[in-house]
């Protein structure tokens, strides 16, 4: 075991020969079981390379078995950085529905330096899973939020970034109601059903309708990851918008190593749809875990399995992306009733048909990124 503060330590005594100008300084430091990453500030370009060997040396004389090391210029350079960062801001329309911004916080213009974010950075251990679809309405969010409380059932830390900012659902199908607390100006996610979520929807007064402009999209999920106290997680999943636009692209580039999951309807031509953003998963090198097929059957009184939609489409779609299909969810909706405690109007139940579908489809995602 090595401990955040003993590789700092480590670190830090690594770093003192080539700090002799009091420059280098280490952030976003990282321990998860044995490895760590962490970012360095402030190293002369040139001194580089010698630094990160020292520090491989020292971290795993201290027991880390992975390091990751990134490097960033020092203060002059960052700050030029913040300055266009205010500006990106600026640009942007719907302030006033912005999740609270941290003065000096982390998010620079157009994601520049995003990647050494803990939450972020390949040696985070975090799993991020991004659930795409190619229209809305086929079940995009039911899934993810289904996926991500079966993931929790399993013990898995969890968070959810409701990603589709313009038909943000998550908080709704959760039935959440609270809205997110500000401690020492990070804002806390709400937590349901072990599941840790953050939506637009929070900071939307009435569900009045929001404009966003371009650049404020992308600054939008910059902040969902930078300005939120996530804390430690196993599983991200983002449930983005339908179809392969700004968004989508957005993750895509912000969040290389994210894998995908996605979701369609039997028939043909949602299948045919849901290809394109298969065909962008693929061409932006995402592993895609599987597809769902929601919707696929209705489940008559006499227990058939009626195929109102059509049938075949997901396992098409999984073929010609060479992927798998992992469940067929029937219609239905869960029998949840709001005088219960915690009633969530889209959560099924760890013991309903469905809710036990949805515990089978974590198992497998938990099979395919932990092997
Ligand atoms: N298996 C299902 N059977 C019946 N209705 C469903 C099913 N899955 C989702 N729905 C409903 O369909 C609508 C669209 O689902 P949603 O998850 O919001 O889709 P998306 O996020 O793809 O737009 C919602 O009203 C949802 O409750
Ligand atoms: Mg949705």
């Amino acid at each position: 075991m090595i401990t955040r503060e003993e590789a700092l330590k480590a670190a830090e005594s690594a770093a003192a020969a080539y700090n002799a100008e009091g420059t280098i300084t280490f952030r976003d430091v990282v321990v998860k079981d044995r490895n760590v990453s962490l970012t360095v500030i402030g190293a002369a370009a040139s001194a580089e390379r010698a630094l990160e060997a020292a520090l491989r040396e020292a971290l795993a004389a201290a027991g880390a078995e992975t390091v990751h090391c990134r490097f960033r210029a020092g203060e002059a350079a960052a700050a030029g950085a913040q300055g266009a960062a205010r500006a990106a801001g600026a640009a942007g329309g719907a302030e006033q529905a912005a999740p609270p911004q941290k003065g000096q916080g982390p998010v620079r213009g157009h994601g520049a330096g995003l990647e050494a974010h803990p939450l972020l950075s390949a040696g985070s251990g975090v799993q991020f899973i991004a659930v795409a679809s190619g229209k809305g309405g086929v079940g995009k969010s039911t899934v993810t939020v289904n996926l991500a409380v079966a993931l929790a059932r399993k013990g898995k830390r969890v968070g959810i970034i409701d990603a589709d900012i313009y038909g943000f659902s998550v908080p709704d199908m959760m039935g959440i109601e609270d809205r997110p607390q500000i401690v020492n100006e990070r804002v806390i996610p709400i937590e349901k059903f072990g599941v840790r979520v953050m939506s637009m929807g929070f900071f939307v007064e009435d569900n009045a309708p929001i404009v966003w402009r371009g650049p404020m999209l992308g600054k939008m999920l910059r902040n969902f990851f930078a300005e939120i106290e996530w804390g430690e997680l196993d599983y991200m999943l983002l449930d983005l918008p339908p179809g392969t636009g700004d968004v989508a692209l957005d993750v895509h580039q912000l969040i290389p190593h994210s894998k995908e999951i996605i979701v369609t309807t039997p028939h043909a031509t949602a299948a045919f749809v849901a290809a394109r953003a298969g065909a962008m998963a693929i061409k932006t090198e995402h592993e895609i875990l599987g597809i769902i097929e929601n919707m696929s059957y209705y489940v008559s009184k006499s227990g058939e399995q009626e195929y109102v939609f059509g049938r075949g489409g997901g396992a098409r779609l999984a073929e010609s992306l060479n992927s798998e299909l992992l469940a067929q969810i029937p219609l239905g909706a869960p029998d949840n009733h709001i005088s219960e405690p915690d009633f969530a109007p889209s959560v099924y139940k760890e013991d309903t048909d469905t809710g036990k579908l949805y515990l089978e489809i974590a198992e497998s995602v938990i099979g395919k990124c932990e092997a």
